[in-house]
């Protein structure tokens, strides 16, 4: 994820913060990495990598990774009662 944004290409991620250590819950920045579909923020970049970030196919998974995210959101805030207070992170649902 680093390397992409330093070499100016956007990654779409939601999970991501360079300030934490990368978990790759969200998988909104799947790519692939010679021909090995995997998380941006999370696979080590290395000279020589051929990868992949805007295909038909991982645009499709991205939609449908950031609709389940959504969705989660959307049920922990329910669950909470308190959309405002609400932190997913400790949800047994997610
Ligand atoms: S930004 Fe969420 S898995 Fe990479």
């Amino acid at each position: 994820m680093e390397a992409a944004t330093a070499a100016g290409v956007y990654i779409p991620h939601l999970c991501h913060h360079p300030e934490y250590t990368p978990h790759g819950s969200c998988k909104l920045c799947t790519v692939k990495v010679n021909g090995r579909t995997c998380s941006a923020c999370t696979f080590p970049a290395m000279e020589g990598q051929d990868v992949l970030n805007n295909t038909k196919e991982l645009n499709d998974d991205g939609k449908k990774s950031h609709k389940c995210c959504l969705l989660k959101v959307i049920i922990c805030a329910l669950v909470a009662k308190k959309p405002e207070t609400a932190n997913c992170r400790q949800s047994p649902i997610i």
